[in-house]
């Protein structure tokens, strides 16, 4: 897919990541999510830590040279994680599958686990196409359904 790239975030790419981050058909989907997604405020300042923590891989998604999304690489209940989202703009054109593949090109831990809501299919199938496994059920509070739902834990062990 040539007109997926991965590069370096910068701080004018937050706000494009806000508004990806407020959809509601993406929280629900996403459910585990900022307790308020229009709290710009706070958005802003997790993202300046973000950039300012280099033990955090984080780069944007651009397709055809727009702000797709963004994927990131982090600690996560301790253990090496990896996380992305995408502006709904771009749902379903293989983009997600496409910078996860080329991401994991640039972060070669393993093992490498992701959460995913239960029913989030499209992630989970964006993992798999990745050689993610399931690895462990959990459950957590998500934010955006407003109780406690089932967490899917995958792992790429190679
Ligand atoms: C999940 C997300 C990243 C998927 O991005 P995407 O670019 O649309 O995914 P792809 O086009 O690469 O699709 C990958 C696969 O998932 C499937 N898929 C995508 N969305 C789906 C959905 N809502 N339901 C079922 N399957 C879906 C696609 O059909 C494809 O499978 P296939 O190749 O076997 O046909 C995107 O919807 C998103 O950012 N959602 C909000 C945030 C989020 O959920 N982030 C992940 C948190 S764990």
């Amino acid at each position: 897919m040539d007109n997926v790239r991965l590069r370096a975030v910068v701080a004018s790419d937050i706000p494009h990541f806000f508004e990806h981050q407020r959809d509601p058909a993406a929280c629900h989907m996403a459910a585990f999510t900022a307790e308020d997604p229009g709290d710009r405020s706070g958005f802003e300042s997790l993202w300046t830590g973000i950039l300012a923590n280099e033990r955090i891989v984080k780069r944007t998604i651009l397709y055809d040279e727009a702000i797709a999304g963004n994927i990131v690489h982090f600690s996560q209940y301790g253990l090496p994680a990896v996380g992305y989202w995408l502006d709904k703009a771009y749902w379903g054109r293989g983009i997600a599958s496409h910078a996860l593949g080329e991401f994991l090109t640039i972060v070669t831990q393993r093992p490498l686990y992701a959460r995913v809501a239960f029913d989030n299919m499209g992630s989970q199938r964006v993992l798999e196409k990745n050689g993610f496994v399931a690895f462990d059920r959990d459950r957590a509070y998500a934010s955006a359904r407003r109780q406690e739902i089932e967490e899917r834990v995958l792992i790429l062990r190679t």
